[in-house]
Protein backbone atom coordinates (compact mmCIF):
# COMPACT_ATOMS: atom_id res chain seq x y z
CA UNK A 1 0.00 0.00 0.00
CA UNK A 2 2.41 2.59 1.03
CA UNK A 3 4.19 1.47 -2.14
CA UNK A 4 1.26 2.48 -3.96
CA UNK A 5 0.98 6.06 -2.40
CA UNK A 6 4.40 6.45 -3.29
CA UNK A 7 4.30 5.55 -6.71
CA UNK A 8 0.94 7.67 -6.94
CA UNK A 9 2.94 10.74 -5.67
CA UNK A 10 5.80 10.49 -7.87
CA UNK A 11 3.48 9.64 -10.69
CA UNK A 12 1.16 13.12 -10.19
CA UNK A 13 4.55 15.26 -8.95
CA UNK A 14 5.78 14.13 -12.27
CA UNK A 15 2.80 15.17 -14.38
CA UNK A 16 2.36 18.39 -12.21
CA UNK A 17 6.60 19.04 -13.73
CA UNK A 18 5.62 18.03 -17.19
CA UNK A 19 2.99 20.31 -18.11
CA UNK A 20 3.50 22.58 -20.51
CA UNK A 21 0.72 24.90 -20.51
CA UNK A 22 -1.88 25.92 -17.91
CA UNK A 23 -4.59 24.29 -19.45
CA UNK A 24 -2.27 21.21 -19.43
CA UNK A 25 -2.05 21.80 -15.66
CA UNK A 26 -5.66 22.08 -15.63
CA UNK A 27 -6.25 19.08 -16.38
CA UNK A 28 -3.70 17.55 -14.20
CA UNK A 29 -5.12 18.98 -11.66
CA UNK A 30 -8.65 17.52 -12.67
CA UNK A 31 -7.04 14.04 -12.78
CA UNK A 32 -5.82 13.97 -9.35
CA UNK A 33 -7.45 16.55 -7.14
CA UNK A 34 -10.62 16.77 -9.11
CA UNK A 35 -14.37 15.34 -7.73
CA UNK A 36 -13.34 12.09 -9.29
CA UNK A 37 -9.83 12.34 -9.43
CA UNK A 38 -7.51 10.14 -8.26
CA UNK A 39 -5.73 11.22 -4.95
CA UNK A 40 -9.61 12.51 -4.23
CA UNK A 41 -10.68 8.57 -4.59
CA UNK A 42 -7.61 7.33 -1.69
CA UNK A 43 -9.21 10.19 1.08
CA UNK A 44 -12.70 9.16 -0.07
CA UNK A 45 -11.99 5.31 0.86
CA UNK A 46 -10.63 5.86 3.77
CA UNK A 47 -14.10 5.12 5.50
CA UNK A 48 -13.26 1.29 3.99
CA UNK A 49 -10.14 1.00 6.12
CA UNK A 50 -9.84 -0.81 9.64
CA UNK A 51 -10.08 1.58 12.23
CA UNK A 52 -6.52 0.62 13.77
CA UNK A 53 -5.12 1.66 10.56
CA UNK A 54 -7.03 4.98 9.56
CA UNK A 55 -5.58 7.30 11.81
CA UNK A 56 -1.96 7.02 10.46
CA UNK A 57 -3.62 6.18 6.82
CA UNK A 58 -5.33 9.06 6.54
CA UNK A 59 -2.77 11.26 7.70
CA UNK A 60 -0.57 9.90 4.72
CA UNK A 61 -3.47 10.07 2.11
CA UNK A 62 -3.68 14.43 3.71
CA UNK A 63 0.28 15.06 3.08
CA UNK A 64 -0.01 13.12 -0.53
CA UNK A 65 -3.29 15.44 -1.50
CA UNK A 66 -1.06 18.40 -0.10
CA UNK A 67 2.06 17.78 -1.96
CA UNK A 68 0.53 16.89 -5.25
CA UNK A 69 -1.78 20.68 -4.79
CA UNK A 70 1.78 22.01 -3.85
CA UNK A 71 3.36 21.05 -6.82
CA UNK A 72 0.28 22.10 -9.47
CA UNK A 73 0.27 25.91 -7.65
CA UNK A 74 3.85 26.08 -7.81
CA UNK A 75 4.17 24.86 -11.68
CA UNK A 76 1.13 27.24 -12.15
CA UNK A 77 2.36 30.59 -10.95
CA UNK A 78 5.65 29.25 -13.37
CA UNK A 79 3.61 28.46 -16.01
CA UNK A 80 1.53 31.74 -15.56
CA UNK A 81 4.72 34.30 -15.28
CA UNK A 82 6.00 32.23 -18.82
CA UNK A 83 2.89 32.79 -20.42
CA UNK A 84 2.47 36.18 -19.72
CA UNK A 85 6.17 37.24 -20.57
CA UNK A 86 5.36 35.29 -24.07
CA UNK A 87 1.98 37.27 -24.50
CA UNK A 88 3.91 40.43 -24.09
CA UNK A 89 6.26 39.55 -26.56
CA UNK A 90 4.40 39.03 -29.11
CA UNK A 91 1.45 41.85 -28.38
CA UNK A 92 4.54 44.18 -28.72
CA UNK A 93 3.09 46.88 -30.53
CA UNK A 94 5.39 49.25 -33.32
CA UNK A 95 3.17 52.92 -33.06
CA UNK A 96 5.41 53.71 -35.91
CA UNK A 97 3.58 51.37 -38.18
CA UNK A 98 1.09 52.48 -40.51
CA UNK A 99 -2.36 50.87 -39.29
CA UNK A 100 -3.70 48.36 -41.67
CA UNK A 101 -6.32 49.28 -44.31
CA UNK A 102 -9.55 48.85 -43.27
CA UNK A 103 -10.93 45.89 -45.05
CA UNK A 104 -14.66 46.58 -45.62
CA UNK A 105 -15.94 50.01 -44.77
CA UNK A 106 -16.06 52.58 -47.42
CA UNK A 107 -16.50 56.74 -46.99
CA UNK A 108 -19.37 57.86 -49.41
CA UNK A 109 -18.04 59.81 -52.40
CA UNK A 110 -20.13 62.50 -51.53
CA UNK A 111 -18.79 62.57 -47.78
CA UNK A 112 -15.17 62.66 -49.27
CA UNK A 113 -16.12 65.56 -52.05
CA UNK A 114 -17.67 67.39 -48.99
CA UNK A 115 -13.99 67.15 -46.83
CA UNK A 116 -11.89 67.84 -49.54
CA UNK A 117 -13.96 70.74 -50.10
CA UNK A 118 -13.56 71.91 -47.27
CA UNK A 119 -10.05 70.98 -46.92
CA UNK A 120 -9.54 73.35 -49.75
CA UNK A 121 -11.81 76.36 -48.51
CA UNK A 122 -10.41 75.90 -45.03
CA UNK A 123 -6.90 76.69 -46.18
CA UNK A 124 -8.03 80.19 -47.45
CA UNK A 125 -9.80 80.59 -44.35
CA UNK A 126 -13.05 79.94 -44.68
CA UNK A 127 -15.02 78.56 -41.70
CA UNK A 128 -17.69 75.55 -42.15
CA UNK A 129 -21.33 77.12 -41.28
CA UNK A 130 -24.29 75.12 -40.94
CA UNK A 131 -28.50 76.05 -41.08
CA UNK A 132 -31.57 73.72 -40.73
CA UNK A 133 -32.69 71.46 -43.66
CA UNK A 134 -36.14 72.70 -42.68
CA UNK A 135 -36.51 76.68 -43.11
CA UNK A 136 -38.77 79.33 -43.06
CA UNK A 137 -40.20 81.35 -46.40
CA UNK A 138 -37.61 84.51 -45.19
CA UNK A 139 -34.59 82.57 -44.79
CA UNK A 140 -35.00 80.64 -47.93
CA UNK A 141 -36.72 82.94 -50.22
CA UNK A 142 -37.31 86.85 -48.97
CA UNK A 143 -34.22 87.55 -47.52
CA UNK A 144 -32.64 86.53 -50.40
CA UNK A 145 -34.65 88.92 -52.53
CA UNK A 146 -36.74 86.33 -53.97
CA UNK A 147 -40.44 88.29 -52.64
CA UNK A 148 -43.90 86.18 -52.87
CA UNK A 149 -44.97 86.55 -56.33
CA UNK A 150 -40.86 86.21 -57.47
CA UNK A 151 -40.96 83.66 -61.01
CA UNK A 152 -37.78 82.54 -59.29
CA UNK A 153 -40.01 80.53 -56.56
CA UNK A 154 -41.58 78.14 -59.26
CA UNK A 155 -37.92 77.55 -60.59
CA UNK A 156 -37.27 76.53 -57.54
CA UNK A 157 -39.73 73.31 -57.31
CA UNK A 158 -40.19 73.66 -53.58
CA UNK A 159 -41.67 71.14 -51.21
CA UNK A 160 -43.85 72.85 -48.85
CA UNK A 161 -44.65 71.28 -45.24
CA UNK A 162 -48.22 71.43 -44.19
CA UNK A 163 -49.67 75.51 -43.47
CA UNK A 164 -49.63 76.47 -40.07
CA UNK A 165 -51.62 77.80 -37.93
CA UNK A 166 -50.78 81.32 -38.50
CA UNK A 167 -51.14 80.46 -42.58
CA UNK A 168 -47.40 80.02 -43.34
CA UNK A 169 -45.50 76.98 -44.45
CA UNK A 170 -42.21 75.96 -43.97
CA UNK A 171 -40.03 74.58 -46.56
CA UNK A 172 -37.02 72.04 -47.41
CA UNK A 173 -34.38 74.17 -48.27
CA UNK A 174 -33.81 74.69 -51.70
CA UNK A 175 -30.57 75.54 -51.71
CA UNK A 176 -27.88 76.46 -49.23
CA UNK A 177 -28.65 80.07 -49.58
CA UNK A 178 -30.31 80.66 -46.83
CA UNK A 179 -27.04 79.75 -44.82
CA UNK A 180 -26.06 82.96 -45.98
CA UNK A 181 -28.77 84.79 -44.68
CA UNK A 182 -28.54 83.12 -41.07
CA UNK A 183 -24.21 83.59 -40.87
CA UNK A 184 -25.16 87.49 -41.81
CA UNK A 185 -27.89 87.85 -38.99
CA UNK A 186 -25.54 85.85 -36.56
CA UNK A 187 -22.49 87.18 -36.27
CA UNK A 188 -20.86 90.52 -37.73
CA UNK A 189 -18.49 90.81 -40.45
CA UNK A 190 -15.77 90.44 -41.70
CA UNK A 191 -17.16 86.68 -42.46
CA UNK A 192 -15.33 84.17 -44.57
CA UNK A 193 -17.68 80.90 -44.53
CA UNK A 194 -18.50 77.67 -45.97
CA UNK A 195 -21.72 75.80 -45.73
CA UNK A 196 -22.06 72.41 -47.42
CA UNK A 197 -25.45 70.46 -47.00
CA UNK A 198 -28.55 68.42 -48.27
CA UNK A 199 -30.53 70.25 -50.35
CA UNK A 200 -34.29 69.63 -51.36
CA UNK A 201 -36.19 70.20 -55.36
CA UNK A 202 -39.54 68.09 -56.41
CA UNK A 203 -37.83 66.86 -59.12
CA UNK A 204 -36.66 63.12 -60.05
CA UNK A 205 -34.99 62.42 -63.81
CA UNK A 206 -31.67 61.25 -64.73
CA UNK A 207 -29.60 64.24 -63.59
CA UNK A 208 -31.80 65.35 -60.37
CA UNK A 209 -32.92 63.52 -57.21
CA UNK A 210 -34.96 65.28 -55.05
CA UNK A 211 -32.50 65.41 -52.30
CA UNK A 212 -28.94 66.82 -53.58
CA UNK A 213 -25.88 68.62 -51.55
CA UNK A 214 -24.86 72.42 -52.10
CA UNK A 215 -21.76 73.89 -51.11
CA UNK A 216 -22.59 77.49 -50.52
CA UNK A 217 -19.33 80.13 -49.76
CA UNK A 218 -19.43 83.78 -48.69
CA UNK A 219 -17.33 86.38 -47.62
CA UNK A 220 -18.80 89.44 -46.42
CA UNK A 221 -15.99 92.54 -45.17
CA UNK A 222 -15.18 95.90 -46.31
CA UNK A 223 -12.89 95.23 -49.55
CA UNK A 224 -13.89 91.74 -50.86
CA UNK A 225 -14.59 92.70 -54.77
CA UNK A 226 -14.85 90.71 -58.18
CA UNK A 227 -11.64 90.49 -58.82
CA UNK A 228 -11.28 88.62 -55.13
CA UNK A 229 -14.33 86.09 -56.44
CA UNK A 230 -12.54 85.19 -59.68
CA UNK A 231 -9.09 84.13 -57.94
CA UNK A 232 -10.66 82.44 -55.37
CA UNK A 233 -13.47 79.99 -57.92
CA UNK A 234 -10.30 79.96 -60.03
CA UNK A 235 -8.03 78.59 -57.35
CA UNK A 236 -10.33 76.25 -55.92
CA UNK A 237 -11.10 74.12 -59.21
CA UNK A 238 -7.82 73.93 -59.99
CA UNK A 239 -7.52 72.40 -56.74
CA UNK A 240 -10.04 70.77 -56.48
CA UNK A 241 -9.79 68.74 -60.12
CA UNK A 242 -5.95 68.78 -59.51
CA UNK A 243 -5.71 70.33 -62.86
CA UNK A 244 -2.74 72.88 -62.83
CA UNK A 245 -4.16 74.96 -65.86
CA UNK A 246 -7.82 74.26 -66.14
CA UNK A 247 -9.08 77.34 -68.02
CA UNK A 248 -12.45 78.65 -66.19
CA UNK A 249 -14.79 81.28 -67.62
CA UNK A 250 -17.12 83.59 -65.77
CA UNK A 251 -20.60 84.09 -67.89
CA UNK A 252 -22.86 87.04 -67.03
CA UNK A 253 -25.88 85.49 -64.99
CA UNK A 254 -29.02 86.34 -63.22
CA UNK A 255 -29.54 85.36 -59.45
CA UNK A 256 -32.11 87.48 -57.17
CA UNK A 257 -29.34 87.25 -54.05
CA UNK A 258 -25.96 88.64 -56.24
CA UNK A 259 -25.61 91.56 -58.49
CA UNK A 260 -23.73 91.09 -61.18
CA UNK A 261 -23.98 87.06 -60.87
CA UNK A 262 -21.89 84.68 -62.96
CA UNK A 263 -22.27 81.23 -63.84
CA UNK A 264 -18.68 79.54 -63.54
CA UNK A 265 -17.76 77.25 -66.79
CA UNK A 266 -14.46 74.99 -67.02
CA UNK A 267 -12.77 73.84 -69.42
CA UNK A 268 -13.19 70.29 -71.08
CA UNK A 269 -13.78 68.17 -74.42
CA UNK A 270 -16.84 65.49 -75.09
CA UNK A 271 -14.76 63.76 -77.86
CA UNK A 272 -16.48 60.48 -78.17
CA UNK A 273 -18.56 60.72 -75.53
CA UNK A 274 -15.85 61.16 -73.12
CA UNK A 275 -15.54 63.64 -70.88
CA UNK A 276 -11.72 64.50 -69.75
CA UNK A 277 -11.56 68.34 -67.63
CA UNK A 278 -9.00 70.20 -69.56
CA UNK A 279 -8.17 73.00 -71.58
CA UNK A 280 -9.72 71.49 -74.70
CA UNK A 281 -12.14 74.08 -76.16
CA UNK A 282 -15.74 72.76 -75.12
CA UNK A 283 -17.15 74.43 -71.87
CA UNK A 284 -19.12 72.97 -69.27
CA UNK A 285 -20.94 74.73 -65.94
CA UNK A 286 -20.45 74.00 -62.26
CA UNK A 287 -21.74 76.69 -60.04
CA UNK A 288 -22.89 80.06 -59.42
CA UNK A 289 -21.41 82.80 -58.11
CA UNK A 290 -21.69 86.96 -58.00
CA UNK A 291 -21.39 89.96 -55.63
CA UNK A 292 -23.87 89.84 -52.92
CA UNK A 293 -27.12 91.66 -53.63
CA UNK A 294 -27.11 95.07 -51.55
CA UNK A 295 -30.94 94.50 -50.76
CA UNK A 296 -29.76 90.73 -48.81
CA UNK A 297 -27.51 92.33 -47.06
CA UNK A 298 -29.70 94.88 -45.74
CA UNK A 299 -32.40 92.16 -45.20
CA UNK A 300 -29.65 90.42 -43.03
CA UNK A 301 -29.05 93.44 -40.70
CA UNK A 302 -25.85 94.53 -42.43
CA UNK A 303 -24.94 98.38 -43.60
CA UNK A 304 -24.74 97.69 -47.31
CA UNK A 305 -22.67 101.52 -47.46
CA UNK A 306 -20.22 100.16 -45.33
CA UNK A 307 -20.08 96.46 -46.72
CA UNK A 308 -19.59 93.82 -49.69
CA UNK A 309 -18.67 90.54 -50.30
CA UNK A 310 -19.20 87.60 -52.70
CA UNK A 311 -21.00 84.78 -52.80
CA UNK A 312 -21.43 81.06 -54.81
CA UNK A 313 -23.07 77.65 -54.78
CA UNK A 314 -22.00 74.67 -55.96
CA UNK A 315 -23.82 71.58 -56.61
CA UNK A 316 -21.72 68.73 -54.97
CA UNK A 317 -22.76 65.51 -56.53
CA UNK A 318 -22.33 67.04 -59.63
CA UNK A 319 -18.37 68.35 -59.49
CA UNK A 320 -18.08 64.34 -57.55
CA UNK A 321 -19.32 62.36 -60.62
CA UNK A 322 -17.04 64.73 -62.17
CA UNK A 323 -14.08 64.14 -60.37
CA UNK A 324 -14.58 60.21 -60.06
CA UNK A 325 -16.44 59.71 -63.27
CA UNK A 326 -19.19 58.46 -61.31
CA UNK A 327 -22.06 58.35 -65.03
CA UNK A 328 -25.38 58.33 -62.63
CA UNK A 329 -26.64 60.37 -60.44
CA UNK A 330 -29.49 58.15 -58.75
CA UNK A 331 -26.99 55.50 -57.50
CA UNK A 332 -25.49 58.19 -55.36
CA UNK A 333 -28.64 57.10 -53.23
CA UNK A 334 -29.34 53.27 -54.11
CA UNK A 335 -27.64 52.37 -51.05
CA UNK A 336 -25.49 49.60 -53.35
CA UNK A 337 -22.77 48.05 -51.32
CA UNK A 338 -21.35 47.06 -54.73
CA UNK A 339 -21.33 50.90 -55.97
CA UNK A 340 -20.05 52.07 -52.37
CA UNK A 341 -17.42 49.63 -52.35
CA UNK A 342 -15.97 50.75 -56.10
CA UNK A 343 -16.69 54.10 -55.59
CA UNK A 344 -16.25 54.72 -51.92
CA UNK A 345 -13.32 56.02 -50.10
CA UNK A 346 -10.91 54.13 -47.81
CA UNK A 347 -11.56 55.93 -43.68
CA UNK A 348 -8.23 56.86 -43.39
CA UNK A 349 -7.68 58.65 -46.92
CA UNK A 350 -8.67 61.86 -44.76
CA UNK A 351 -8.08 64.73 -47.61
CA UNK A 352 -5.78 67.81 -47.09
CA UNK A 353 -4.35 70.16 -49.36
CA UNK A 354 -0.69 68.81 -47.47
CA UNK A 355 -1.28 65.88 -47.68
CA UNK A 356 -3.00 65.43 -50.64
CA UNK A 357 -6.70 64.99 -52.00
CA UNK A 358 -7.96 61.83 -52.79
CA UNK A 359 -6.45 60.19 -56.08
N1 LIG B 1 -28.34 79.25 -54.67
C1 LIG B 1 -28.00 79.16 -56.09
C2 LIG B 1 -28.63 77.89 -56.65
O1 LIG B 1 -29.08 77.07 -55.91
C3 LIG B 1 -26.52 79.13 -56.30
C4 LIG B 1 -25.85 80.41 -55.92
C5 LIG B 1 -25.40 80.61 -54.64
C6 LIG B 1 -25.66 81.42 -56.85
C7 LIG B 1 -24.75 81.79 -54.29
C8 LIG B 1 -25.04 82.60 -56.51
C9 LIG B 1 -24.59 82.77 -55.23
O2 LIG B 1 -28.66 77.69 -57.84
Amino acid sequence: MSDDLEAIRAKWLEAATAATSTAELAAVQVGALGKSGEITGLVKQLGQIAPERRKEEGQRRNQLKEAVAAAIEARRARLEAEELEAKLGTDRVDVSLPPAPAPEGRIHPISQTIDEIVAIFGEMGFKVAEGPDIEDDFHNFTALNIPPEHPARQMHDTFYLPERADGTRLVLRTHTSPVQVRTMQATTPPLRIIAPGRTYRCDSDMTHTPMFHQVEGLIVDETTHMGHLKGCIVDFVRAFFQVADLPVRFRPSFFPFTEPSAEVDIGCSRKGGELKLGNYGDWLEIMGCGMVHPKVLEACGIDSKRYQGFAFGMGIERVAMLKYGIPDLRTFFEADLRWLRHYGFLPLDVPSLTGGLSR
